[in-house]
């Protein structure tokens, strides 16, 4: 006998409560059921007695069998709402998080009129094109070393209408000599290489390149810190996401380098998460 959406769904959410906080069990199984059936929300609880077809119920249940292998909701929907946009995301991309919203709302408090601002390791584009919607004047580069991921965030771009934000493909700052800028933010990989949270969850899916850096984690924020100088305006800020614990040795690393007015913003979760400093225009360090 053909079960309704809610028995459908009901079904689905108990089997992923074994994988997942009930909360997010409930809103994933909807998520996958409105991918699958090409409906909204309020679509689905208007019609939550109606019957599904075999055929809808099989491939959802595909989707509920691959999501209690690990995979990642996102890469099964192909898109993850981040800052109120929607963006494409594939396995080629770090899944934006919530938490990176923080570098953010950070970033838009520092950027007025038609700053040069440069986003470091751009992956879909999240941090680029949630600054340019909110600060449309701002001009905007987004840089990263992953060719496939440049190529989303460029599709993405183009999409959401923000085809003025710049991409381009380079190491670093390595393709940008002569180049300066107001702002620099960057949610850079920040994961110690042998942290085995790299082996669990969704990380499992992700790009390692997106991820881990070094033994200390700490190798790709050494990087930027050390060329951040060249690349800024006296009085340009440099503002950096970090692993929860990484704030202390970030904060010490951007005094070292000559960099003023140092802090550190929390998350939504209360953890410190994002540490900026102030360039003073002092010759490099
Ligand atoms: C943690 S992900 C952040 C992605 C995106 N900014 C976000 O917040 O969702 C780090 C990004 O840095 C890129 N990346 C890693 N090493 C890089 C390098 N040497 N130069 C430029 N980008 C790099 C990765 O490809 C990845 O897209």
């Amino acid at each position: 006998m053909p079960l309704t959406l809610q028995q459908l769904l009901m079904t689905a959410r108990q089997q992923l409560a074994q994988v997942l906080p009930p909360g997010e069990a409930r809103s994933e199984a909807q998520l996958l059921l409105m991918h699958v059936l090409a409906i909204n929300r309020a679509w689905l609880i208007a019609h939550g007695s109606d019957e599904v077809t075999a055929q809808h119920a099989q491939v959802f249940n595909q989707l509920v069998q691959r999501r209690l292998q690990g995979e990642p909701v996102a890469y099964m929907l192909g898109y993850r709402e981040f800052f109120g946009l929607r963006l494409k995301v594939t396995p080629d991309t770090l899944i934006p998080r919530p938490d990176t919203e923080t570098l953010v709302e950070a970033a838009l408090q520092k950027i007025s009129g038609a700053m040069r601002v440069l986003d470091l390791g751009t992956g879909t584009g999240a941090i680029a094109l949630a600054m340019a919607q909110h600060a449309p004047q701002a001009q905007v580069t987004a840089v990263d070393a992953s060719v496939k991921a440049l190529a989303v965030a460029r599709e993405n771009a183009q999409s959401l209408q923000l085809g003025s934000v710049r991409c381009v493909h380079s190491d670093w700052f390595e393709a940008l000599a002569g180049q300066t800028f107001d702002l620099i933010v960057s949610n850079p990989p920040y994961i110690e290489d042998s942290d085995p949270h790299l082996a669990q969850g969704d990380l499992r899916f992700e790009p390692y390149s997106a991820l881990a850096s070094g033994a200390d984690g700490l190798q790709d924020i050494d990087r930027i810190i050390a060329s951040a100088p060249t690349y800024l305006h006296t009085k340009g800020w440099l503002m950096l996401e970090h692993g929860y614990n990484q704030a202390e040795a970030v904060q010490q690393r951007l005094a070292m380098h000559g960099f003023q007015a140092v802090e550190t913003r929390q998350d939504l979760g209360g953890n410190p998460r994002v540490t900026l400093g102030q360039w003073d225009g002092s010759k490099p360090v």
